[in-house]
């Protein structure tokens, strides 16, 4: 499954977006508040949505009236398009989604799932939601039907700010539902921070790395025991990055504890976790969190480049790439030229602000860009020589 296009209205600084034919692999550069963390809490908000309420999601960022676009009354928008795959062929799906206040309370006022059923004639509506009441097909495979032989489920939800497949997106039968949720809920934002990940962790047990990246230690023991050939393939790439890494290990300590250490080939005893330098950890921590034996089907990366060599940030993206090529989809957010220098014009973004609401930009579409590129020039260059501005480069 992968995002094909984003379309936000009202949504924080992005009063009015859309972004067509996303790639599997894309990278959002642009000023502090042009708005990439925002661009990612779109699946957040989404995320925080399915898992309790609309209500609990906005209070979470303020509450409605700091969620909505500054100056902008009405609702909020967010539709995503996706490519699934039911009764063996892929279809475009659309989830649309609009929240608005009633009586100070955010309600969902609609919440659409729809595709179309052949090459032609208008998508139809699998799911129709509005203020807690509405119908669900559960024949989808169903295709060849008519109209009057699609079963559907009248449904009323126990309260009109829950997501309706957040309930019927338990169910199998709603095949779009059920995948767009699983999607949603199986996203995941790796925003790492260092100090988190350095102190030992209490003994337990993690597949995934964390959010912050502080369950460190537990996934290294998890993939070291469970996955040897993989942790094998992590350990041969620290050691080709971080001069002096000879190997890494999770350890237990005597008071119940899991610590890592990190063995420098010209020492006998080994460094542990918190006194190996940012960029070692944070290196250990992308390469844990790239070969995830069970990828997230979605994932944002926030600024990867912090605390690493500038040399090595062409590889961390092709890291990414082969991670968005397995069949996830990747999202990096960057301030990092030399990261760029490793990109292509198609999985390059930029955010520029303008009138307060923020615009994106595709270098692939500024002929420009695209001219100096295909002549051997890297997009890190080109953007600190400022051909990433307004609406015309330059
Ligand atoms: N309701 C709203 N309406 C309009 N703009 C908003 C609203 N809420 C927040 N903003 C603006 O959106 C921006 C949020 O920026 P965000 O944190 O997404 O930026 P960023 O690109 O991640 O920056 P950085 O590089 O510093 O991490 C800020 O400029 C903020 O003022
Ligand atoms: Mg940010």
């Amino acid at each position: 499954m992968k995002i094909e296009s984003i379309k936000l209205k009202n949504f924080k600084a992005f009063q009015c977006l859309e972004l067509k034919d996303l790639p599997s692999l894309a990278i959002f550069t642009g000023a502090n508040g042009s708005g990439k963390t925002t661009l990612f809490d779109v699946f957040g908000f989404l995320s925080d949505a399915l898992k309790n309420n609309i209500r609990h999601a906005l209070q979470k960022r303020g509450g409605f009236k700091e969620v909505i676009s500054r100056g902008q009354s009405g609702s909020i928008e967010i539709e995503l398009q996706f490519r699934l795959e039911i009764a063996n062929k892929e279809r475009l799906v659309t989830y649309h989604l609009e929240i608005e206040e009633e009586n100070g309370k955010p309600i969902v006022k609609r919440e659409i799932l729809r595709y179309k059923r052949s090459s032609y004639g208008s998508p139809y509506h699998f799911l129709d939601f509005s203020k807690g009441s509405g119908y669900a097909i559960s024949n989808e495979e169903d295709f060849d039907k008519e109209d009057e032989d699609l079963n559907r489920d009248d449904q009323k939800l126990g309260s009109p700010d829950i997501l309706a497949i957040k309930g019927l997106g338990q169910f199998d039968k709603f095949k779009a539902a059920n995948a767009f949720r699983s999607f949603i809920e199986n996203w995941h934002v790796s925003d790492f921070h260092i100090a988190d990940a350095r102190p030992s962790q209490e003994t337990g047990y993690a597949e995934h790395l964390s959010t912050t990246g502080e369950n460190l230690a537990l996934v290294a023991q998890y993939m070291y025991e469970n996955h040897r050939d993989i942790f094998d393939t992590v350990l041969g790439k620290m050691k080709a990055r971080v001069p002096g890494i000879s190997s890494v290990s999770a350890e237990p300590t005597l008071d119940g504890r899991i610590v890592l250490r990190f063995q420098d080939g010209s020492f006998k005893d080994p460094f542990i976790a918190n006194f190996v330098s940012d960029g070692t950890i944070k290196m250990f921590a992308y390469l844990i969190l790239l070969h995830d034996p069970n990828p997230h089907p979605f994932l944002c990366i926030e600024e990867p480049e912090n605390q690493l060599y500038p040399m090595l940030l062409a590889e961390l993206l092709e890291e990414f790439r082969l991670y968005a090529n397995r069949g996830g989809q990747v999202f990096v957010s960057s301030h990092s030229p030399d990261l760029l220098n490793g990109a292509t014009p198609e999985e390059t973004y930029w955010l520029v602000k303008e009138k307060g609401y923020t615009k994106i930009k595709r270098a692939s579409e500024h002929d420009e860009i695209k001219a100096l590129f295909n002549a051997g020039d890297q997009l890190g260059y080109l953007w600190k020589q400022g051909y990433f501005t307004g609406n015309t480069p330059r």
